[in-house]
């Protein structure tokens, strides 16, 4: 029996692109940049199955230019690159990448605290450059993280890991803002459910892990921004469209928040003339949360695992959009 048609679009680790090869007949994009748009149309056309990155826009237009699809398989565990609505109605399975990346994740949102909240990128610039002379009693004066209030903004499982490292490794309040209660986090982490406003006015960190969808795109604009303490320290790893960038570098300009640590940018990658890139206070990392061996191997095989179910009418391990149901292709 042939082996089902499946469009990989980009290399990703060898855990997983094994197994896409040994049960697909897969082709597989070698390039760095995605593929063009047109050409993933084409490339599309006769594939049943579909492993995309969230550099990948998967929508009605791509979903009608493959009839045969039965399964895009993110390799993210965010998915607001994919129109899942329109997935559902064709029939077609929906999968993402979920836990193997939150420690990861986590991980990154501490490390852009610290590094936001010590002024570190500053520092290092200005040693690079030649201009350390002296230690200066009042030079690169950042924020303490002990006993400080930290703000979630949305309490998931990245949510909760952030959370737990913060109030076990720096005793720090935990507030949340989220459409639904955590009682593992209220058990556990002592951890307060509050209205966004409290959160903003109360917080010396926050820290976004919601998903992307009309609700919160843009939810951190100047108005949010005033109501955050001048020392804020402000760390976005969810995605960029959360921030209204324009807004936050103004923020960080004038002294209306401390500082500024992202992992996602809007566009992705911003323009190299943007202000995001050069203003001080502000970190910017190129999307790498889930940038570790251990989290990219996982990611691999779940999504390679993902792609082999939703070819052959099994249950994908995580699964997006189970109520596909007995629509499915
Ligand atoms: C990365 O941003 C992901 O959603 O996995």
């Amino acid at each position: 029996m042939p082996k089902p048609k499946v469009f990989v679009t980009r290399i990703i680790p060898g855990a997983g692109l094994m197994k896409v090869r040994a049960g697909c007949d897969a082709e597989i994009w070698p390039e760095q940049l995605p593929p063009p748009r047109e050409v993933l149309l084409k490339k599309v056309a006769t594939c049943e199955g579909l492993l995309s990155l969230l550099t990948d826009r998967v929508d009605a237009e791509l979903m009608d230019a493959a009839p045969k699809l039965k399964v895009v398989s993110n390799f993210a565990v965010g998915f607001n690159n994919i129109d899942v609505a329109a997935a559902t109605v064709r029939g077609i399975c929906v999968g993402n990448t979920p836990d193997v990346l939150t420690d990861a994740t986590a991980d990154m949102a501490l490390t852009l605290m610290l590094a936001a909240a010590r002024r570190l990128v500053d520092a290092n610039r200005y040693a690079l450059a030649a201009q350390w002379k002296t230690w200066e009693p009042l030079g690169h004066v950042g924020q303490d993280l002990v006993g400080k209030t930290l703000g979630i903004v949305g309490m998931g499982r990245i949510g909760f890991a952030v959370a737990k490292r913060c109030r076990g490794g720096w005793g720090m309040s935990v507030l949340y803002h989220d459409v639904r209660t955590s009682e593992i986090a209220d058990r556990e982490l002592g951890a307060r459910r509050v209205d966004l406003d409290a959160l903003l006015a109360q917080s010396d960190f926050i820290s976004v892990h919601a998903n992307l969808d009309d609700t919160t795109r843009g939810m951190f604009n100047a108005a949010a921004f005033r109501k955050m303490k001048p020392t804020c320290v402000f760390v976005n790893t969810a995605r960029g469209p959360h921030v209204v960038q324009r807004d936050l570098i103004e923020a960080v300009r004038t002294g209306t928040i401390f500082a500024a640590g992202l992992d996602v940018t809007d566009p992705e990658p911003p323009n190299p003339a943007d202000p995001l890139l050069s203003t001080p206070g502000i970190v910017v990392a190129p999307h790498i949360a889930s940038a570790t061996v251990t989290s990219r191997n996982g990611m691999a095989q779940i999504a390679a695992d993902n792609l082999l179910a939703g070819l052959s009418g099994k249950p994908l391990r995580a699964w997006v959009n189970p109520e596909v149901g007995p629509r499915r292709r």
